[in-house]
């Protein structure tokens, strides 16, 4: 009897570890069995990706989705809709929550909150404050967490770690790779009264460079003493790229879509506090060493930084706004327009949605189209032109700083382990998400 896949996506360009081929690609129980030539095998269901392209499963490793405390912003739901809508598979989730994830009990609640409700692939971050140091080292064990993050300055929330023996005490108390914003609160402190009411131009003149590049050296020097890895967040100047790409004996790189597409002044006189976020966006110089750290290899992940707030909050007058911006939803179709604008390659498209994400955080089975790994896929339409539209946007917010842009390149699927859950823009399975599993937290399996 020959073997029946539960699924063969078919006719499409896949993108292997060897190259972007021509392949079709069968699954069974949620993984990748086959990938080669199988127009004679028989199938549950076909997926016919004949003129586009099969990247594996793209990974958002942040996204601030609200969920307890702030659900008239986002919650764990809309949020992953929002994800497999743009065409992401999974998610890490922030813990700058009310409460903070900073507890096991707040994790546990997370993770039963997500079950059934998510419709993507998931993980949690504990929060590091200077009360749970000594918790931290079996927090970030617990399966389905993410690692920990520590806010060295202070951003949405109440979470804060800023002293240096706090931070240098946090870093020695666990293993995995810590990630980290990386603002310096003194300095953030001295320069408040920069801000001009009103005015969100000034939102990177208070938080400047040197507020980003000083805790960017403090935390390079303080993770070599303690011989931990860190993930700096959102990095934004091209001064911290300087010092990260002599860091990478302990130090990986996040930026994230709008810091590559948007630049100040003028986000700032055309979207207002829309365009306020942490760290700022700032001028093109800093986009321009963006992408060279992209294309150079310096940049190891995108995270879209997902941080949705209302337009009621957004609306009020600089500085009472709160800062941040949605874009788990947004992230590929941006990123493919680059893409189609020459400016990205798809292999690095690949590496810095997927790949990189795997490989920074010790993800099983994710990242890679190979036999083995879980049948994760975003399939695009390279050639699909489409204008962005608040209304399509599912997070409760409502709105994105890409609104009117057209873009080409859109997500038209996104399996997760052999689920389609979206096709065509449109939910087809709800709730499926599971836990990401990482390397470093693997539990026994069986008996
Ligand atoms: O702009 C930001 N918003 N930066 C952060 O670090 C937090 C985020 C939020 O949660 O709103």
């Amino acid at each position: 009897m020959t073997h029946r896949f539960d699924l063969i996506i078919d006719g499409g360009m896949v993108a292997t570890p060897g190259g972007i081929v021509a392949a079709d690609i069968g699954v069974s129980g949620g993984r990748i069995a086959q990938i080669g030539s199988l127009g004679s095998s028989q199938a549950v269901n076909r997926y016919n990706a004949s003129g586009l392209h099969v990247l594996p499963g793209v990974i958002d490793s942040q996204c601030h989705f609200r969920e307890p405390g702030n659900e008239h912003k986002e919650d764990l739901e809309s949020g992953s809709r929002a994800a497999v809508l743009g065409g992401v598979t999974a998610i890490f989730e922030m813990p700058n929550t009310n409460p903070p994830t900073t507890t096991r009990a707040a994790l546990d609640d997370k993770l039963s909150r997500a079950r059934e409700r998510m419709h993507c692939d998931y993980a949690f971050y504990v929060g590091a404050s200077p009360a749970n140091i000594g918790a931290l080292s079996a927090l970030e064990q617990v399966p389905g967490t993410a690692g920990v993050k520590a806010f060295l300055g202070s951003s949405t929330g109440t979470l804060l770690l800023d002293r240096d023996e706090d931070i240098l005490a946090a870093l020695k108390a666990g293993h995995r790779r810590m990630a980290v914003h990386s603002e310096d609160e003194a300095r953030l402190n001295e320069r408040k009264s920069l801000r001009v009411p009103g005015d969100p131009r000034s939102h990177p003149l208070w938080r400047d460079v040197e507020v980003a590049r000083r805790c960017t050296e403090r935390v390079l020097d303080l993770a070599r003493k303690a011989g931990r890895r860190v993930h700096i967040l959102h990095v934004t100047t091209e001064e911290e790229i300087e010092l990260l790409a002599q860091a990478r004996d302990v130090a990986t790189v996040e930026t994230t879509p709008q810091h590559l597409t948007l630049s100040a002044p003028e986000c700032y006189e055309r979207l207002g506090t829309y365009a306020q976020m942490n760290p700022p966006i700032r001028e093109s110089r800093h986009r321009d060493a963006l992408w060279r750290a992209v294309e150079q290899g310096v940049v190891d992940v995108i995270g879209s930084d997902h941080a949705p707030h209302t337009r009621a909050e957004k609306d009020k007058s600089y500085p009472d706004t709160p800062s941040g911006m949605p874009g788990v939803q947004t992230l590929v179709t941006i990123l493919l327009n680059h893409v189609n604008a020459g400016r990205l390659s798809l292999e690095r498209f690949v590496d810095i949605t997927s790949t990189g994400a795997a490989r920074t955080f010790g993800i099983v089975g994710k990242g890679r189209i190979v036999r083995g790994y879980d049948a994760d896929f975003t399939i695009v339409d390279l050639k699909a032109k489409k204008r962005i539209e608040n209304s399509w946007i599912a997070s409760k917010c409502g709105w994105t700083p890409f609104d009117g842009m057209q873009t080409t390149g859109w997500a038209v699927a996104t399996i997760i382990r052999g689920q389609t859950v979206m096709r065509d823009g449109a939910l087809q399975l709800s709730g499926a998400g599971a836990p990401v599993r990482f390397l470093e937290t693997l539990e026994p399996q069986g008996t």
